[in-house]
């Protein structure tokens, strides 16, 4: 299969030495990828900045901003079998990048404007035959505002994780993996190599399903 991760944060910079950005490591997109590509898929890693050792045999592709993230990922979506979607997309950028560095001020009102929500429309452009998979971060409610997203952004699986797991290696808050057909399986204390185990597991069984 050709299979897409993208992960790792964006940045949006403000001026040349300042950016809006968030703790996103990366760390389980990057397994995934791995993982794919040693069950020997075609694997696609578009990547914000962040710290992760080269992927071999993984085509990968560096991005900055939300806005560079979603060119990638549109350019690539048609070709692909799966898009597994693990970014922490900002959901804003200034309404400005200053050229200058800006000069030190009492107090300023920063603007910003939404960035395009890159999920929802790839997933909107979705064939019949290919998946797509969203991840939720949340601080409450963790069910209830996943399933709204997994219906919102069209999507097949996403996993809902809360705000206690993102930007650590270890995972100790709640985890739910939630399919559009209703089914749910819970990934409470599994840690990031489980679940790119069981991610990719679950993308071979729908492959074998969509083949018959
Ligand atoms: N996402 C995206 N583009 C954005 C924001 C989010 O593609 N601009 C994707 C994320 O990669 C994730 C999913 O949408 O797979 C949900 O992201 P999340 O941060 O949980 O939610 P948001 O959609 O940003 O909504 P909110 O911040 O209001 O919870």
């Amino acid at each position: 299969m050709n299979i897409l991760i993208t992960a790792g944060p964006t940045r949006e910079f403000i001026d040349p030495v300042r950016f809006i950005s968030n703790p996103a490591t990366g760390r389980l997109g990057y397994l995934i990828a791995r993982k794919a590509k040693k069950k020997g898929h075609n694997v696609f890693f578009v990547v914000g900045p962040c710290h992760l050792p080269p992927l071999k045999g993984v085509k990968t592709i560096e991005v900055v901003s939300a806005v560079e993230m979603k060119r990638e990922v549109e350019k690539l979506f048609p070709s692909m079998d799966v898009l597994v979607m693990t970014a922490a997309v900002s959901d804003w950028r200034p309404a400005k990048k200053s050229s200058k560095k800006i000069k030190i001020k009492k107090r300023w009102t920063l603007k910003l404007v939404p960035n395009p929500d890159i999920l929802k429309f790839v997933s909107g452009k979705k064939r019949k035959n290919q998946l797509v998979i969203g991840f939720a971060l949340e601080s409450t409610s963790i069910l209830k505002n996943a399933r709204e997203k997994l219906r919102k952004k069209k999507l097949d699986i996403i996993i809902a994780n809360t705000v206690k797991n993102f930007g650590t290696s270890q995972n100790t808050g709640k985890i739910f993996m939630l399919y559009s057909d209703g089914k749910m399986i819970n990934l409470s204390g599994y840690s990031k190599e489980k679940i790119s185990t069981l991610l990719i597991k679950e993308i071979e069984k729908w492959k074998e399903k969509v083949m018959c």
